[in-house]
């Protein structure tokens, strides 16, 4: 499974002198090697190249859950624990106490068409980081600072491209809510939560590596991540996904009788 993308990885392993099944936890970067499962969600194959949660990607308990999303990137429990779950039903075994990240590839369960780096199922693999897709989602990133606009531009472009070019285009009101906090997350991890923006550079070398962009002078915020925190930056994107400029209550009765179109 993988293997054309996994045999460079492991090359670049071995001329490090690292293998997938380092055991050291000082949570050094480290591609996924043979065997490890990754999955569609670029922060946690992130949290497991860098061993925060398991680096073979299996087994991933509500406790590796909790403590990997704390020591990665400083979210509360409570809000981890709701994220988790949430993931769980990716394990179809009944009563499951975890989840595996390749378990997360199942399109339309939690993994979705329209994403900002992956392709589509229909044209292709749903669950490895794409170039062609996510250069065209960075595109409408036009300055060095991502702000909630571009990031909701970036967002409906992806939509509006699968809903016009894959015949079998499907996104429920569940996955609105899911996508809605997926664009916002490198604002989480990386950015201002509450201003909602965040530095491109760190958003393009996260999602390219795979790998926390620590090189690049980040590091893990100081605050808690809320679940407050979330809904505040998410719902700044779902308003910036309105394609009209007016206030969303400011359509009159009067303003509507005027209209040339109505009489
Ligand atoms: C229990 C923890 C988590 C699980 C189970 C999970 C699962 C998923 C899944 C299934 C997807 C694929 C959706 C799609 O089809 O695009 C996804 C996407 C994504 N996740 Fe996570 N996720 C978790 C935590 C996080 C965290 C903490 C962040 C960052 C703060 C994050 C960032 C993202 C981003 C940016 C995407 C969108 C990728 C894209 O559109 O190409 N995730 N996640
Ligand atoms: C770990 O997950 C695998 C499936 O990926 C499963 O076969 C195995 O039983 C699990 N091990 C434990 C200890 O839960
Ligand atoms: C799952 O949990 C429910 C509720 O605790 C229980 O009734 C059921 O027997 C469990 N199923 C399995 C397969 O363990
Ligand atoms: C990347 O995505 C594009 C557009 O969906 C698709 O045509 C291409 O086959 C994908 N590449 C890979 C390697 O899956
Ligand atoms: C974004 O981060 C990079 C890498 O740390 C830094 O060189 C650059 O100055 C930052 N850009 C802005 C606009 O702050
Ligand atoms: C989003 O828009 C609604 C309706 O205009 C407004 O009440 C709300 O305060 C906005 N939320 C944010 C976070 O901007």
């Amino acid at each position: 499974m993988q293997l054309p993308l996994l045999a460079p990885a492991l090359l670049v392993g071995q001329v490090l002198g690292q293998t997938h099944d380092i055991s050291r936890d000082d949570h050094a970067w480290a591609p996924a090697g043979p065997g490890d499962f990754r999955g569609p969600c670029p922060m946690m194959n992130t949290l497991a190249n860098h061993g925060f949660i398991q680096r073979d990607g299996r087994n991933i308990t509500r406790e590796n859950a909790v403590n990997g999303l704390r020591d990665g990137l400083n979210f509360n429990p409570t809000l981890s624990n709701i994220m988790f779950d949430q993931a769980i039903i990716a394990n179809p075994e009944p009563n499951a106490t975890y989840f595996t990240l390749d378990q997360l590839n199942k399109h339309n369960l939690l993994e979705h068409d329209a994403s900002l780096s992956r392709s589509d199922a229909y044209f292709g693999n749903n669950h490895v980081f794409n170039q062609t897709v996510f250069d065209e989602t960075r595109k409408w990133w036009q300055g060095p600072i991502i702000t909630a606009s571009m990031l909701a531009n970036s967002k409906v472009a992806r939509q509006l491209s699968s809903k016009a070019f894959n015949p079998t285009y499907v996104f429920t009101l569940v996955t609105e809510e899911f996508s809605l906090g997926e664009v916002v997350a490198p604002v989480i991890a990386f950015g201002d939560t509450e201003n909602v923006i965040v530095n491109r550079t760190l958003v393009e070398y996260f999602f390219e590596n795979e790998r926390l962009p620590t090189e690049l002078g980040w590091t893990r915020r100081e605050d808690a991540v809320s679940l407050e925190t979330i809904l505040h930056a998410t719902d700044t994107i779902r308003n910036a996904t309105r394609l009209y400029t007016e206030p969303i209550n400011s359509l009159s009765k009067r303003k509507l009788g005027r209209n040339p179109h109505f009489g």
